[in-house]
């Protein structure tokens, strides 16, 4: 379909199904190479990861483990303000290599964190692997190892991203039409 609606808005087809499991099949072969011999815990961040991560795995042959997680967004009842609460984690990380698989890469800052908080745990080694980045709104410097496909700043929806809780159940990507 080369247009969809979702909700009050229209996208049209950004990138195909066939392309995006090409650079997911690529980023998986990198992930074995570099991985031999060890066994990582994959940490799939919720929800907009779960097709990537369903997909990567499938193209993993190494010894792992993966884990979904969330981040939950909560007030918090000191002056801190926001607090935002990695929930979902069951793994023991303490000396493992971690492999944190991510939908997409925007301003950074929910990567930051999320790397700030497992690094609490004393892992062996932290790597980033992402389906998308933006570079061009990128607010923090992160080191991302693996990156499927580097898009423009523009909304996207689709396989697994959803704008407003709906569009995430397509094989394709779409992007906004303004
Ligand atoms: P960041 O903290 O700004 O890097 O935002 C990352 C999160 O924002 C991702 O995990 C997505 O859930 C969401 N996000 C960023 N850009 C898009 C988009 O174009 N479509 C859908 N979700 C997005």
């Amino acid at each position: 379909m080369q247009t969809i609606q979702v909700k009050d808005k229209s996208f049209s087809l950004f990138i195909p199904e066939k392309e995006i499991l090409k650079e997911v099949k690529r980023i998986a072969a990198q992930i074995n190479r570099d991985y031999v011999g060890k066994e990582p815990v994959f940490l799939a961040v919720l929800n907009g990861s779960f097709i990537f991560a369903a997909d990567l795995l499938k193209e993993v042959n190494l010894p792992c483990e993966i884990s979904f997680v969330k981040l939950a967004s909560y007030q918090g009842v000191n002056t801190t303000g926001k607090i935002r609460e990695v929930i979902g984690l069951n793994v023991d990380l303490t000396e493992r290599p971690v492999i944190i698989i991510e939908d997409i890469v925007d301003t950074g800052l929910t990567m930051a964190h999320m790397l700030d908080v497992l690094k609490q745990q004393n892992p062996a080694s932290i790597d980033i692997c992402t389906l998308l980045l933006k570079p061009g709104k990128l607010q923090v410097d992160l080191d991302i190892r693996y990156c499927c496909m580097e898009i423009p700043n523009d909304f996207i929806v689709g396989y697994g991203l959803d704008y407003d809780g709906y569009g995430r159940n397509t094989r394709d990507i779409y992007t906004l039409i303004k």
